[in-house]
């Protein structure tokens, strides 16, 4: 398998949306490293670019070889502004694509990524899929910080065990499939080294990240009114609470190859993110904020 690939074209310029998102920032991160010219966008970016103004694209993606494609919730219409901004980014001379997408293609309670997969690899330009796992950072960075903070997880996750992902390699992953040929046309799936309940996760952060945490399993209606207290609004709720119904099966609970197959190294492991989190007073910080 392919390792670590160098840029195949030294005039690479790569357009990286969600730019100030977990895998964006990151993305960003990892081709500085490589040296690679990149150009973040988002609504907060010096070069403005709004996915619901499609008055702001060219302006975003002229002189772009490459593009890291995140889908922001909520949208209008995901399906069709993908679309279209592919289509506009092929004419432009963008020659690569690569979506961030999600784990489950195919399968039910999936149409929608699974309409937005077909609707940017049908304008034909090389594209590349990636299909993660849930992330590690969602526990730092999105939905599960605050009930990290208070000390206690409930959710109705049920059976739910996935094997968590650290944005740091799905990053990684994006910036060695935006910088070569390496990998047009595939569908990679990326998943961390480990399958955990939130049980698992919980008891990993308190003895790892400093944290006295516990798991709590509750029902739905339990979690949407935490939910609504954390500040998000009801069909926000209902989106979060469709993935855990979807995944409370266990249906999640099995490895991917990816990082392994891109990199040539392991995923890294929930702890080490969570050590590293704690390093950086991650939830101490959130706590006094
Ligand atoms: N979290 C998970 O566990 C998980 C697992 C699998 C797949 N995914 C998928 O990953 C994607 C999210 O990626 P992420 O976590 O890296 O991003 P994120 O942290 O959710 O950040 C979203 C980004 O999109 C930008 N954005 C929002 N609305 C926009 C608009 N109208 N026009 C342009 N930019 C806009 C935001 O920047 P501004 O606010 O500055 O515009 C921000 O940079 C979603 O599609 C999600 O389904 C997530």
């Amino acid at each position: 398998m392919t390792t670590n690939p160098p840029s195949s074209h030294t005039d690479d310029l790569v357009a990286v949306t969600g730019a100030t998102g977990k895998t964006g920032r990151r993305v960003l991160a990892q081709l500085a490293a490589r040296g690679t010219a990149a150009r973040p966008l988002s609504r907060r970016s010096s070069t403005p670019f709004d996915l619901e103004d499609e008055t702001t694209w060219a302006d975003a993606l002229r002189g772009a070889t490459s593009l890291y494609l995140v889908v922001p919730f909520p949208l209008a219409d995901p399906v069709g502004t993908f679309g279209r901004l592919a289509t506009r980014a092929a004419e432009l001379g963008v020659r690569r694509q690569v979506l961030l997408s999600a784990r489950g293609i195919g399968q039910p309670g999936m149409e929608l990524f699974t309409a937005i997969e077909s609707a940017v690899t049908e304008v034909g330009t090389a594209t590349t899929r990636l299909r993660p796992t849930w992330f590690a950072q969602n526990f730092t960075e999105d939905v599960f910080e605050p009930a990290i903070r208070r000390g206690v997880l409930r959710l109705p996750a049920g059976d739910l065990r996935d094997p968590f992902i650290d944005a740091g390699d799905i990053a990684e992953v994006a910036a060695a499939t935006l910088t070569s040929d390496a990998f047009e046309g595939q569908a990679i799936e990326l998943s961390g080294p480990r399958v955990l309940s939130f049980r698992d996760a919980a008891t990993i952060i308190a003895a790892s990240g400093g944290v006295p945490v516990t798991y709590e399993e509750v029902d739905a209606d339990i979690y949407r009114r935490e939910l609504i207290a954390d500040g998000y609004r009801e069909e926000d709720a209902e989106v979060i609470l469709g993935v855990l119904d979807l995944l409370r099966d266990g249906r999640s609970a099995h490895l991917a190859s990816g990082v392994q197959d891109v990199l040539g190294r392991p995923p890294r492991d929930f702890a080490a993110y969570v050590t590293d989190a704690a390093a950086t007073g991650a939830w101490r910080r959130s706590a006094a904020a």
